[in-house]
């Protein structure tokens, strides 16, 4: 998989599709980058490196050592010494001083892919990737800086970190340290990224890439509900079936920044890390930082294929636990049901009605601890209110457990309301600038996560309540963006490492949580989807998507989502009506289908909605439990966008052998005089032939409703009626003949 070609000192590195070049380059060993792209048969492409034109090299043409340091494609590009695009490293030293520049030193292959410390990362065995070490450095700093570049066998990855040594004898402070860098000839590519607001997470944008630069970040402390650690540079007539695609994704889930930029030669730099603003870390001789892991992927086969990557990379290398690939506790969470308004009472009439309709867990959301009632008070109070929980709460949970459903909890850990105990006790737990008043947000501070006692204590509280009942399920929730960084624990010159030290401390925590107890589903949240990216993914098998649970505004967000993580890790439920977010009313079915894509569950008071509701608890159920090993392990096809057509949504999955697939068809808006609508199928086995049923409707033979062979669905589609009324969907089954004589599936 990585070949070093000694005699042209280059670094091959090979996905089953793609390939990755580094050369070495001139006396002074700058790290070059060749080629990224289509499987090469041989590794001669480096005259890509263009250092047979002027300026040429720099032991040929000192004189203008400037133009070729601001032309020359870097792997891992420095500045101050005349590279003009923007660096992935910046330094100051004790003098106050910038520049920095790289040279190889030496290197190692090995078998695997080494853990990053402190980090989540992807994972492979011996067998499945190979890992390069660069080592390089900077002899006038003193820094060693090793990148690190993993290719995997069985999937079209390759990932990149960086890890940087101070060998000098005086401290220098990292300003900057990216993770990942591509220099590549521009070749008319758009630019795709994801953006959204609370509730609006992650739609997708896609336009044109100009000169300058073009980012994408965030500095909120998160990954945020407004921006993505994503980007893709693609060609502009790539669709979902054709054309490349060159994709980056930040394991991290703290501030990114991921840019492309444009250069007066046409060359593009596309580059991802943790962003600049208030990031300084000091390394003192001896010390290392290491930088978090950016996702690599190529294809030339469209978003579909690059889809299917990312997926199959997070399925197999990314998720962990007892839940990574299978089925999920169908859960009722009381939120939009009752909001703080709860006790026992009300919360074990919710229990007893969804324990009969089969769903299969309680999740007792923000409000039983402390004297919480609104929510403006006690965050950091991490214990039972006997007063709501009456009877206490290991007698909640047995009683839920009597009725043969599992029990779940709502945390908040990392924050602190200034009306709680805890704050009364520890005012200077909380993150602040000394003698600033701190920016409230939903009436809470964040807590200073980078003290090692003020994550003990919560630790405590939390698994202290974890251990005091049979509960199953966590959802750890983070409803504020960090503002006014400031520690009381950290010295002067360490303030600007705050913002890491806060997201590796949750990393630890949660870290600690998935170990001490094994077999609890952990389901991450912030204020809806603020923080759903693959950092998270490492330590939890599913996030909650966003706070919208409306079927039409969560197409838009789930096929944003989808776009990168696989359906299982997609938090999804159906949710009261009207809407209480954006007032809509939709039909019942419509809302199970959308939230069929993800995990399922519900959020809504089953025992006030209506009885025709109520009643198609049961068969929604039914469909969870018949299609979710499909919707979970299948593979993902997007066959068209509400957000573009501004009609209809429609998405398929496909089992992995192909003898199953579903088609969930959503018409949005429904138009006078209309034919039905055609549509192209996906994945399947073009040779078998498919009986193809939908959800719902008795088939007018009693052995399905048609029979067409994969070739005929692909090339020559479906029709999908017009359906009377708005936000209507379908579920289309299709299931390969022979597979249901054998009786494998129905
Ligand atoms: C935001 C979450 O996304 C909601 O589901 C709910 O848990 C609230 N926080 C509770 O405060």
């Amino acid at each position: 998989m990585i070949t070093y070609y000694e005699n042209e000192r280059l670094f091959k590195l090979d996905t089953p599709n793609t390939s990755y070049l580094i050369g070495i380059v001139d006396e002074e060993n700058f790290v070059g980058h060749i080629y990224y792209g289509k499987r090469l048969l041989d590794a001669e492409a480096s005259y890509l490196l263009r250092t047979q034109e002027l300026p040429y090299v720099p032991s040929k043409n000192n004189r203008e050592r400037g133009a070729f340091y601001d032309t020359f494609p870097f792997e891992y590009p420095t500045g101050g010494v005349g590279d003009y695009r923007e660096s992935c490293l910046s330094i100051r030293t004790e003098s106050g001083h910038a520049g920095s520049m790289l040279s190889y030193v030496s290197h190692e292959i090995m078998a695997g892919k080494p853990g990053l410390a402190g980090l989540p990362a992807t994972f492979g065995s011996d067998k499945e990737c190979e890992t390069l070490k660069l080592v390089c450095e900077d002899v006038y700093v003193g820094m060693q800086v090793e990148l690190l570049y993993t290719a995997f066998s069985d999937v079209d990855v390759i990932t990149r970190s960086v890890r940087v040594v101070n060998k000098g004898k005086e401290p220098f402070y990292l300003t900057k340290v990216y993770s990942a860098c591509l220099d590549m000839d521009n070749r008319d590519y758009d630019m795709i990224t994801l953006h959204g607001s609370w509730a609006r997470e992650r739609h997708i944008q896609r336009k044109p890439l100009g000169y300058g630069i073009q980012r994408t970040s965030s500095f909120r402390g998160e990954s945020s509900h407004q921006e993505h650690p994503f980007l893709a540079l693609v060609d502009r007539h790539t669709t979902q079936e054709q054309g490349e695609v060159y994709a980056m994704n930040f394991v991290y889930s703290g501030n990114f920044c991921a840019q492309a930029e444009v250069s007066q030669f046409d060359f593009v730099r596309m580059s991802m890390g943790i962003h600049q603003e208030n990031f300084c870390w000091k390394l003192s001789p001896g010390e290392d930082f290491q930088a978090p892991e950016v996702v690599m992927v190529y294809t030339d086969q469209g978003l579909d294929a690059m889809t299917g990557t990312f997926h199959s990379l997070y399925r197999k290398h990314l998720l962990q636990g007892k839940y990574k690939d299978k089925k999920r506790p169908i859960l009722i969470n009381n939120w939009e049901a009752t909001y703080f308004d709860f006790d026992t009472k009300k919360l074990l009439a919710i229990a007893r009605e969804a324990s009969a309709l089969g769903i299969e867990m309680l999740v007792m959301d923000d409000g039983w601890f402390g004297n919480r009632s609104f929510d403006g008070c006690a965050l950091g109070d991490w214990f039972v209110n006997e007063e709501k929980i009456d009877g206490g709460l290991a007698h909640l949970v047995e009683e839920v457990n009597k009725l043969g459903m599992k029990f779940g909890i709502w945390f908040e850990p990392e924050m602190i309301s200034p009306d709680s105990a805890l704050y009364r006790e520890h005012p200077d737990w909380a993150i602040a600038i000394p003698g600033r008043p701190g920016t409230q947000s939903r009436q809470q501070y964040v807590l200073d996560l980078s003290r090692k006692e003020v994550v003990d204590c919560i630790y405590g509280m939390m698994s202290a309540v974890l251990r005091s009942a049979n509960i199953e399920y966590v959802k750890w929730d983070m409803n504020r963006q960090l503002t006014d960084i400031g520690s009381a624990a950290l010295p002067p010159d360490r303030q600007g490492e705050l913002y890491h030290r806060y997201v590796i401390a949750v990393y630890e925590m949660q870290n600690r949580l998935i170990h001490d107890f094994p077999d609890l589903l952990l389901e991450n949240c912030s204020g809806g989807g603020a923080r759903f990216d693959p950092g998270m993914l490492y330590y939890s098998p599913q996030i909650w998507c966003s706070d919208d649970a409306d079927a039409v505004e969560r197409l838009a967000i789930q096929e944003g989502t989808a776009l990168l993580y696989p359906l299982s890790t997609m938090g999804a439920h159906v949710s009261d009506c009207p809407n209480h977010i954006v007032g809509r009313v939709t039909p019942f079915h419509t809302r199970a289908a959308v939230a069929l894509a993800g995990t399922f569950g519900y959020e809504l008071d089953v025992t006030k909605i209506a009885r025709e509701e109520r009643e198609e608890i049961p068969r929604q159920v039914a469909l969870y439990h018949k299609y979710n090993d499909l919707v979970r392990e299948g593979a993902y096809y997007r066959i068209a966008s509400y957000s573009q057509n501004h009609h209809y949504d429609c998405w398929q999955v496909v089992s992995e052998d192909k003898r199953e697939s579903l088609v969930t068809f959503v018409q949005v808006m429904t138009r006078a005089n209309h034919k039905s609508r055609r549509i192209l199928l996906k994945g399947l086995d073009e040779k078998r032939r498919y009986r193809i049923y939908v959800e719902g409707q008795k088939p007018e033979r009693e052995d399905g409703e048609l029979v067409y062979s994969g070739d005929t669905l692909m090339k020559a589609g479906i029709l999908v009626p017009d359906m009377l009324g708005d936000f209507q969907a379908k579920l289309i089954h299709l299931v390969a003949e022979e597979s249901e004589k054998k009786g494998q599936v129905e």
